[in-house]
């Protein structure tokens, strides 16, 4: 059984079975996802800070953060709502992180710099969600 999953349809009844080849492999789907959280997931990630060190943001802004601070980030305004880096952000998408060949779309742009970080439904970094594909792969049975 190791790598099947069993699924039933709900209009016959029927026992089938999906790969994971099918089910990590479903780019329109994946992104349909991502769009959701994008315009839903408002997370607050907080952290706290390890070392004294400036925090410039790319408004310019800079802070001084100080060993112990807490930080607490709402990723929801910035980047997911953030028409810099979203064509129409409030609209819904399904296919904006999809390239035109079908593979996921990863090239997002700030001040003409590539973002790592553009959408943050699940956290990011060594703390990012760890239910997260349980979560993707239970909404995908
Ligand atoms: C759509 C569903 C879910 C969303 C949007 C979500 C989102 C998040 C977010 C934003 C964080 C904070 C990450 C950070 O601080 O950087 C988090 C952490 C966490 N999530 Fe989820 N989550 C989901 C489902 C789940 C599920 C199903 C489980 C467990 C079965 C789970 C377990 C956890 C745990 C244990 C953490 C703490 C990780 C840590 O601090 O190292 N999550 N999640």
């Amino acid at each position: 059984m190791e790598g099947i999953f069993r699924t039933r349809t709900q209009t016959t009844g029927q026992v089938q079975m999906t790969s994971h080849e099918i089910l990590d492999h479903t780019p329109i789907f994946d992104s349909l996802l991502s769009e959701t959280l994008r315009l839903t997931a408002a997370p607050f990630i907080s952290r706290e800070v390890l070392q004294d060190m400036p925090l410039r943001l790319a408004s310019g802004r800079e802070y001084s953060l100080r060993k112990g601070d807490r930080l607490c980030l709402f990723p929801f305004i910035s980047p997911q709502m953030d028409s810099e880096i979203y064509e129409e952000p409030e609209k819904f998408k399904y296919d904006r992180f999809l390239n035109s060949d079908g593979t996921e779309k990863t090239d997002f742009y700030k001040e003409g710099e590539k973002l790592k970080y553009y959408n943050m439904p699940w956290g990011a970094g060594i703390n990012v969600c760890i239910g997260k594909f349980y979560a993707v792969n239970s909404i995908k049975l």
